[in-house]
């Protein structure tokens, strides 16, 4: 697979920092007066925007774009689907506010970015080394526990619809980071959960959260001295040419909780819904069969350009790193709920033996 670099930075940092609260208002007052109700304007195609963060070019972007190919051949053109990716339209923090809102109808943020509405549970599943391999965060997000945790979204005014793989997280600095003791004094940017803020703390290092548009900057201009993230996410936003070692330590796992508002999802009409959800089923299963191989294509590609030394760790080097961070566990137990770190140990376990 070619993978084209399409991080778009002909948008800066100050245009997005300058779509303030103001702005998220102002869409959502235009969504709720050009999106409701679907009735007084059925001749027109209902419109969906759907906001994302990364580039066309990962496993979210196709899925994305899996998505709106479905759903507006499902609905015969009755549904539009227009995609803002590259955090376009809004910034990690801020997308969820508009979602909330109105102004835009379908996200799909990692799960670590949840916390800021209350919804901490989702966290348990940045836990590092919780997932052995995808068919362990597969079952889990697809079964019970991806189901309560979807329904918990509810009481926010979200519906939540499905989740999205991306793989396993690299971590990377300046320095080779072989033991987790080369982490001590790093500052290291995180996305938001306090799962991945008290691992690395416990580390040593100064976690940092930055939006995801603005990371590449931080680590230029040394804000931050390293960052954890997928394959995919590295190369298409060219973390890796401003990382001068990464070590693939898969630790801890990067999933998407594809949501909507739901006052939109449970306006439509039941006819429409029912192709919708048709077809998220079918870009939610696309986008979990294409994760791996974006993410292994994406790594060659790292290696590839040379600009990073990309290092895999011995066993016992992982090994090493997992007890660590796995020691952690206890530090976030009252914060996402012991009910189900355990549930997850059982599920995972399950699919490992
Ligand atoms: C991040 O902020 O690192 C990720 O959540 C970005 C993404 O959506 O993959």
């Amino acid at each position: 697979m070619a993978i084209a670099r399409t991080a778009d930075r002909a948008e800066p940092a100050a245009t997005l920092r300058a779509r303030s609260f103001s702005a998220i208002v102002a869409g959502a007052v235009a969504g709720l007066v050009l999106g409701f109700p679907f009735a007084a304007q059925a001749q027109q195609p209902i419109v969906i925007k759907f906001s994302h963060v990364t580039t066309p070019d990962t496993p979210k972007g196709k899925g994305t774009e899996k998505f709106k190919q479905l759903a507006e051949q499902y609905t015969s053109g009755k549904v539009k689907v227009e995609i803002y990716p590259n955090s376009q339209l809004y910034k990690d923090k801020e997308e969820i506010e508009a979602l909330q809102l109105g102004a835009v109808q379908l996200l799909a943020p990692s799960t670590s970015k949840f916390a800021p509405i209350g919804i901490k549970e989702f966290e348990a599943l940045d836990l590092p080394f919780i997932f052995p391999d995808e068919a362990a965060y597969l079952k889990a997000t697809k079964g019970v526990i991806g189901k309560a945790l979807l329904q918990k979204l509810d009481s926010k005014g979200i519906t939540g619809l499905a989740f999205w793989d991306n793989g396993f997280h690299m971590i990377s600095a300046n320095k080779p980071l072989r033991k987790p003791r080369d982490l001590q004094g790093l500052k290291i940017r995180i996305s938001g959960s306090k799962v991945a803020d008290a691992y690395l703390r416990a580390m040593g290092a100064l976690p940092q959260i930055i939006a995801f548009s603005e990371l590449y900057q931080a680590l230029q201009t040394g804000v931050v001295d390293g960052c954890e993230n997928t394959p995919s996410n590295y190369y298409t936003q060219k973390l890796h040419e401003v990382q001068k070692h990464i070590n693939v330590m898969n630790h801890a796992h990067l999933s998407y909780a594809v949501i909507a508002n739901k006052k939109f999802w449970d306006g439509l009409p039941a006819d429409i819904r029912v192709k919708l959800e048709q077809a998220m089923q079918e870009a939610t299963d696309y986008t979990n069969s294409i994760a791996s191989k974006e993410n292994a294509d994406a790594l060659a590609a790292i290696k590839a350009s040379g600009k990073s030394e990309v290092y895999a760790p011995t066993k016992e080097e992982r090994e090493e790193w997992r007890q660590a961070l796995v020691a952690t566990y206890k530090s976030v137990e009252s914060r996402v709920g012991k009910d189900i770190i355990v549930a997850l140990q059982k599920e995972t376990a399950a699919v490992s033996q």
